[in-house]
């Protein structure tokens, strides 16, 4: 295989056969294709697209990178949820524990952040010890011991998945729709699920940025999914204001122990109800009293233990990772506010350092923001709009213009 000519063949809007796809991709994960040929073949295919059948066949092959998940007869249903991307996204945290406290397994495989949306994996290794990396037999021993378990793609698991996620972070390739149908399916596919709810997200802060396209988005990982023997549905939501009034890795999980204790944010308790309970043998009121009455977070603790992690630490995660800077955005008027950027708060967290900007980076878990007030909610003049967590004065500087004009406020509707 030449793979330069490859290349050449999808920029120039040529359709790649299944034989091209999957050298491409064992070449790419075996190391033999190196990250800038394949950084510049997922350009390509950013600006060029890919038809159903070859989206299909990368699906396939970035699958075929790994192992699929294989359980003991007559064991539980296996049930999972996949965004597309958040800001302020912490369902994942809260929602496998709450799934687990029914009778189903959930074999959760996630990603790092991408882009400026956080990701799972990182949120989770705020956790000293916490270990996203288990083995097959160590995974399928935890479902059985407690019904969950929150991996991310390795060596065995998606490896192919696990270096094209990282290197898109970084090259601008994110937003694709073959691209992000065959890095989500792959792993669902490997999970080998008997139910899976998707969370299509549109508008500011997410990659699709119209509800059109989103619903293009869902569908076009329905028909990828049609081959599997899996009951599939996606749940279409808007992406302008951040999930939560938190957003930022160690703030994010703080937010999520809040839910899982019974508190916690309504907009982010409402969806994980609502995408738990498309997948869930229990219906949604029984899935609220387990919010409330701490069966989910007794289950999020034993996630923890089994995992590595120190929980003795959970409650006050907040204050182990506290940033050096806190600063408060305050209103400069009394009003109500009209619109909260994701997009831009999304950024702000990236540029102080809670996502990467090449692949070796490390994240800055304490620096994000907090306390960010809703979309409806009412402000007087000088009270914080949020709150931003800096590691330097440098970062601080840089994002202050951004979240300034993130938050924007109108007249108070008195009628
Ligand atoms: N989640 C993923 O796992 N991959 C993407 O490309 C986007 C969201």
């Amino acid at each position: 295989m030449h793979f330069p000519s490859l290349i050449e063949k999808k920029r120039d809007g040529g359709e790649l056969s299944p034989e091209e796809i999957a050298k491409v991709i064992s070449g790419f994960t075996r190391g033999e294709i190196p990250d800038y040929q394949m950084s510049a073949l997922a350009m390509a295919i950013f600006f060029r697209g890919m038809s159903d059948m070859e989206t299909w066949h990368l699906t396939k092959a970035m699958l075929k990178s790994g192992q699929v998940f294989k359980y003991p007869p007559n064991s539980p249903p296996k049930v999972d949820k996949h965004s597309t991307g958040a800001i302020g996204g912490k369902t994942s945290l809260i929602l496998a524990p709450l799934l687990a406290c029914d009778e189903v397994w959930v074999p959760m495989i996630s990603g790092r952040g991408l882009d400026i949306t956080g990701g799972t994996l990182d949120k989770l290794e705020c956790i000293p010890g916490f270990n996203v990396n288990l083995g097959h037999r160590r995974a399928i021993k935890q479902l059985e011991h407690i019904g969950v378990f929150m991996i991310g793609q390795s060596a065995e698991i998606c490896p192919a998945d696990k270096k094209l996620y990282a290197l898109r972070d970084v090259t601008g390739t994110v937003p694709s729709r073959p691209l992000i149908v065959a890095s989500i399916m792959c792993k669902k596919l490997a999970e080998n699920l008997d139910r899976l709810v998707l969370n299509v997200r549109f508008g500011k802060g997410a990659f699709m940025k119209t509800r059109d396209k989103a619903e293009g988005l869902g569908e076009a990982m329905l028909r990828v999914g049609e081959a599997m023997d899996t009951k599939i549905s996606y749940l279409l939501t808007a992406m302008d204001e951040p999930m939560g009034r938190s957003v930022g890795n160690a703030l994010e999980v703080a937010e999520a122990i809040d839910v899982l204790r019974g508190r916690g944010p309504a907009d982010v308790v409402n969806l994980v109800l609502d995408l738990a309970a498309r997948v869930a043998n229990a219906p949604r009121a029984q899935l609220q009293k387990w919010l409330q009455d701490g069966s989910a977070w007794k289950k999020f603790v034993s996630l923890v233990e089994a995992q590595d992690g120190s929980a003795s630490v959970l409650e006050g995660i907040a204050s182990i990772y506290r940033a050096p800077l806190i600063r408060e955005i305050t209103s400069d008027r009394d009003g109500k506010i009209t619109a909260m950027d994701a997009e831009k708060i999304g950024r702000a967290s990236l540029l102080l350092g809670g996502g990467r900007q090449q692949v070796e980076d490390k994240i800055d878990f304490a620096v994000g923001i907090s306390d960010l007030k809703k979309v409806g909610e009412s402000v007087q003049r000088n009270e914080p709009l949020m709150r931003v967590h800096a590691r330097t004065n440098n970062a601080l500087e840089r994002v202050l213009p951004l979240l300034r004009e993130a938050a924007v406020i109108g007249d108070e509707d008195h009628t």
